[in-house]
């Protein structure tokens, strides 16, 4: 495959919009309890690579001049009376008061939005959404790492380790809270309910995850193991960020066929992420990954290496079942998955998958923000962490 002719770094399209997000996730997390304030804001830091909001606000952009469909406008200037508004925690026991409902909402004059608009393109109810998407993502992995008793993250003690179990869990359980406010304020029930969709979706997967399928299925390779495995994948990894580039359209005033676009580009990207992580897990050290390597086989789980593996050598199977349990397990896994075609098939399936998320955004007319996402596509193939 030729290199591309441009280094464009995608990262410096939006990155005015980046610089805010952490700072903006920050406010939106500030409660009442010092601790508490601390456990929720551990994965929200500014060394993380924020992938997530990066392409939500690439999606904004990159939609900004595609077809739209008739709108008032008067949505528009609610959202950003009502989005703007600190969301507090109570110092004393006191009903529910949604602060705005006292705020009166203000309509901003059409100049306000067009200025914005014309140094951006990106609205703030869009801006909002990319700290909502990062903040359910931080919320998964808090809760993650508890299910796989995850040592280490980013290279760094996970919030399981450094804060323990119970504090893990209720942290990631406030941060869906006050994510789900922001969401709510967007005013926008069809975004509130795909999002409110994707929480529910990282559940569905990560219960896929726990039984991993082969319960139901017989001992001889099956194509219903890998459409298992990808339907879970879909909805473990790509449901947030496809869901997500839906949103930034809807939010963008997009038509249908310009959502499905952005839904199908964040799709195939998530399943292509996900694949190359897949990979990754048999092919990096873990000192380079920043978190535990050859972790899956450990943790019982059988993904693409294994599963393509799995056609080569029928031995696998009962193992896949038993999900690596007995000694030995593990090893001889690892070695049939090194020699098979296994991983060689892993990665080409992600590089179709990064085919199709580039192939789906192209009915949109060309942009720096559309040529950051097609090298986001690519260059996830590259990846070593
Ligand atoms: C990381 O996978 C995990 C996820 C992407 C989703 C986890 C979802 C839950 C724990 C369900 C609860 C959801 C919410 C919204 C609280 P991994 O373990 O394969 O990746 P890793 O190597 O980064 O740990
Ligand atoms: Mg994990
Ligand atoms: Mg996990």
């Amino acid at each position: 495959e030729a290199a591309p002719s441009f280094t464009l770094n995608p990262a410096t399209i939006v990155a005015s919009e980046m610089k805010m997000l952490t700072k903006n996730i920050q406010d939106l997390l500030s409660s009442g309890h010092p601790s508490l304030d601390k456990v929720a804001k551990y994965y929200i830091r500014s060394e993380g690579k924020h992938l997530r909001p990066l392409v939500v606000l690439l999606m904004a952009r990159a939609t900004y001049n595609c077809p739209k469909i008739e709108e008032d406008g008067t949505k528009r200037d609610t959202i950003s009376a009502s989005i703007n508004v600190p969301i507090t925690s109570p110092t004393i026991l006191q009903d529910f008061n949604p602060s705005y409902s006292s705020t009166t909402l203000t309509r901003s004059t059409d100049s306000q939005h067009l200025s914005s608009d014309i140094t951006t393109q990106i609205s703030p109810s869009q801006k909002r959404l990319a700290e909502i998407t990062e903040m359910i993502h931080a919320a998964s992995l808090l809760h993650d790492d508890v299910i796989d008793n995850a040592e280490a993250r980013r290279g760094s003690p996970s919030g399981n380790l450094a804060f323990g179990n119970k504090m893990a869990i209720l942290a990631g359980d406030f941060l869906l809270g006050r994510a789900s406010v922001a969401l709510a304020r967007l005013r926008d029930a069809e975004v509130v309910e795909l999002l409110a969709t994707v929480i529910a979706n990282l559940v569905e997967g990560e219960f896929m995850q726990l039984q991993n399928g082969t319960e139901t299925i017989s001992q001889k390779y099956s194509p219903s193991a890998f459409d298992y495995y990808i339907q879970k994948t879909y909805l473990k990894t790509a449901s947030l960020i496809s869901k997500s580039c839906r949103a930034a359209a809807i939010l963008g005033g997009s038509t249908k066929e310009v959502a499905d676009a952005a839904y199908l580009y964040g799709k195939n990207l998530g399943l292509s992420f996900q694949l190359v992580d897949d990979l990754l897990d048999y092919t990096i050290t873990s000192h380079d990954l920043g978190k535990p390597a050859q972790a899956d086989l450990k943790l019982g789980l059988a993904t693409a290496p294994v599963l393509f593996a799995w056609e080569q050598y029928e031995e696998l199977g009962p193992m896949i079942n038993r999900k690596f349990s007995e000694a030995g397990d593990v090893e001889k896994a690892w070695s049939f998955v090194q020699s098979s075609n296994g991983l060689e098939r892993t990665r080409e399936l992600a590089e179709s998958f990064s085919r199709k998320a580039i192939e789906a955004i192209s009915i949109f007319p060309d942009s720096e923000a559309k040529e950051g996402l097609e090298q986001i596509a690519r260059k996830g193939l590259t990846r070593k962490k």
